[in-house]
């Protein structure tokens, strides 16, 4: 058999849509100034899908960093692995302020958070030992685990009486190999914004031995009270082993980091072979994260903006009778229920209609027969973009209940 067959026979779960839905709902193109409106398809709408929350992105201070480190080192410098030839006084100094921010003893710089995370994995864990993990855990997580040749054992989303007993399960079979356990959580749930019980799991440690890895992706800017991440919200930040931030998010950037115990980095320096077998952070992405940390810490307005913007929204969907879910985070899940169809049309009404332009989310990434729309609001947003989008979304609850959307897909 050709191994390019299943290329046009088998699209698999995403692929299978793309006919229909390429360009529009999956590859679409948002244009111009990254912002609260966007253009899509050559019409101004209102956007809520950028993982932008401080609004850094588009800020004045930051896009002149990011200018100034490129017109100075260009976007080569430093060659090589940081190992090799790659090192330099900046990126050490990025890895001391990330450190002291999270309250760690040091911290070490991933050139992507997705590759970061499977080789924090890859080089942390081998056949004797065991991964306990959140059923909700994201790809980087999951694909990191496809690396490890030992037990892993999953524990339904927050299910802290199952955990537990992952754990016996875990602590007995390593007792028999001689392997520790890695636990593997997140702070803030990337789809549904509900956080990782991070207090309850760090509890558990009085009665099994084992090492917490959360991943923050989400909460890394926008969690805690100074930012530093749902672990200070917490105040568990001394028992969370090893912490996972990117700077794809709130940093609104490239690259991420992981921080802990000075001699578990140290071993994560020599042993990550996504950092030792790749070139390192160009200069602008290292000076152009300085800046935008040294923001995070000295101008909380960033933050606090942000939290009325996401109280606002999240207490005004409620209020109009939407399902948000347990979300404690600004990531903002509207749950509805219908099918593929359903959704497509919902998706094109509020773009079309309402120029609202939101993720949505359909089986298999959410349970059949949900559709989730992601909105995530951001320190750029007003509060006449909350009022509006709560309006808009009531009128199409009110159409899908009175069954005004059909269940065909929207084609193109
Ligand atoms: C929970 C989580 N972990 C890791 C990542 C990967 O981060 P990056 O975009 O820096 O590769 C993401 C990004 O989507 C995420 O949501």
């Amino acid at each position: 058999m050709d191994i390019f067959e299943k290329c046009t026979v088998n699209m698999g779960p995403l692929g299978q849509y793309a006919d229909q839905t390429e360009g529009y709902f999956m590859f679409p193109k948002l244009e111009g100034e990254i912002s609260n409106r966007m253009f899509f398809m050559g019409k101004e709408r209102l956007v809520w899908s950028l993982n932008n929350y401080l609004g850094l992105a588009n800020h004045p201070d930051v896009r002149k960093a990011d200018a100034e480190a490129a017109a100075q080192y260009g976007m080569a410098y430093p060659m090589g692995a940081r190992m090799m030839s790659g090192q330099t006084e900046y990126h050490e100094q990025l890895e001391r302020e990330l450190a002291a921010f999270v309250s760690r003893e040091s911290a070490y710089l991933l050139n992507y958070g997705y590759q970061g995370m499977l080789s924090i994995i890859n080089s942390l864990v081998d056949r004797r030992d065991v991964i306990v993990y959140d059923s909700e855990a994201h790809a980087c997580i999951i694909d990191g685990m496809r690396l490890h040749f030992g037990k892993r054992f999953v524990f339904p989303h927050n299910n802290m009486e199952n955990l537990e007993k992952q754990l016996q399960r875990a602590t007995k079979l390593t007792k028999e190999t001689g392997g520790g356990i890695l636990l593997i959580t997140e702070g803030v749930y990337g789809m549904s914004g509900d956080l990782g019980k991070l207090k309850d799991i760090v509890e558990l440690k009085k009665k099994f031995n084992f090492r917490i890895l959360v991943d923050d992706a989400h909460g890394f800017g926008t969690m805690g009270a100074t930012g530093a991440g749902t672990d200070e919200h917490f105040d568990v930040q001394q028992e969370v082993d090893l912490y996972f931030g990117t700077f794809a998010k709130s940093m609104a950037g490239i690259g991420g980091f992981v921080a802990g115990d000075h001699a578990v980095i140290k071993y994560l320096m020599y042993n990550m072979r996504s950092q030792i077998f790749a070139k390192s952070l160009p200069m602008p992405m290292v000076l152009g994260a300085l800046k935008r940390l040294d923001m995070i810490r000295t101008q909380p307005e960033h933050r606090e903006k942000l939290w009325t913007i996401v109280r606002a929204l999240q207490q005004g969907l409620v209020d109009a009778g939407l399902d948000i879910g347990n979300t404690e985070s600004p990531v903002t899940p509207v749950m509805l229920y219908g099918g593929v169809g359903e959704a497509t049309q919902i998706t094109y009404d509020l773009r079309e209609n309402y120029h609202i332009f939101c993720s949505i989310v359909t089986y298999p990434v959410v349970p059949k027969g949900t559709i989730l729309l992601r909105l995530i609001p951001t320190a750029v947003h007003t509060l006449e973009d909350v009022a509006y989008t709560i309006n808009a979304f009531k009128e199409i609850k009110a159409k899908l209940d009175a069954k005004a959307y059909s269940s065909e897909m929207v084609e193109f």
